[in-house]
């Protein structure tokens, strides 16, 4: 493999820039998602929702595409990925993927079920219906909004758990394998 590309793709000692790109810009725009959330929970009728709040849809849009194209990568990169320090630590980024996924198509299916045209960027991606709603799309409403905000309290603990292993002087900071640190080896004892 070429210098190059050995820096695209992930070693075991740490992420490469194609993963850290996916991870950085997804919780870029997620941070921005959660504050678009929060005026429509907290700020109605005020022009700070009326300006967030009408992005939501299309960055939600957004973001369901990229974490397909993340899941794809990291699937690609599995069995050369820098290892979880625990099978707990394995299983909070698999419910992050799957709460990355499964919240925005709940909003999608509610959008289609509701009849109302969706062409984000102009793109005619539901050109809408006639009639009723369909209800059976409908229903899953409340979930969509709840698992959002399981989303985000998952994400703060996540934070924090990063934090948590810098700080232990057994624990591999993890935090140099996802900046990039090209000197981190795959654990840091002292
Ligand atoms: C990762 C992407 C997404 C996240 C994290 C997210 C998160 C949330 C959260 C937390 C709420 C609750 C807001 C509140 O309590 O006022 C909400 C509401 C809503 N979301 Fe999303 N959302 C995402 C994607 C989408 C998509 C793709 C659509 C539709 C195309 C959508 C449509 C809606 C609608 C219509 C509501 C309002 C529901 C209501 O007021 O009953 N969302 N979203
Ligand atoms: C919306 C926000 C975030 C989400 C959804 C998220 C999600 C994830 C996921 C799924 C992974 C596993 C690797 C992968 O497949 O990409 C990961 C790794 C990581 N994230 Fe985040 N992340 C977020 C924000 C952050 C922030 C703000 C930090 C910095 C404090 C951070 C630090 C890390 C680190 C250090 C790793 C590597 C962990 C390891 O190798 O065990 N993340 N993140």
């Amino acid at each position: 493999m070429s210098e190059n590309q050995s820096q695209l793709h992930d070693t075991p000692a740490r992420y490469g820039t194609v993963s850290r790109f996916f991870h950085w810009t997804m919780a870029a725009i997620l941070a921005w998602q959660f504050a678009t959330a929060l005026s429509h929970l907290l700020l109605e009728d005020t022009a700070i929702e009326s300006f967030l709040w009408g992005t939501h849809k299309v960055v939600g849009l957004l973001l369901i595409v990229l974490v397909v194209l993340r899941g794809l990568w990291s699937l690609r990169n599995r069995g050369h990925r820098p290892p979880s320090l625990s099978p707990m630590a394995n299983l909070g980024h698999l419910a992050l993927y799957l709460l990355m996924i499964v919240v925005p198509l709940i909003g999608l299916l509610r959008q289609y079920g509701s009849g109302r045209a969706f062409e984000p960027f102009g793109i005619p991606l539901m050109p809408g219906f006639e009639g009723d709603r369909i209800e059976w799309m409908m229903a899953p409403g409340f979930l969509h909004s709840w698992l959002g905000w399981l989303l985000l309290a998952m994400v703060v603990g996540h934070i924090a758990m990063v934090f948590i292993h810098r700080r232990r002087p057994r624990d591999e900071d993890v935090l140099a394998r996802m900046l990039g640190d090209r000197q981190s080896g795959p654990s840091r004892v002292s």
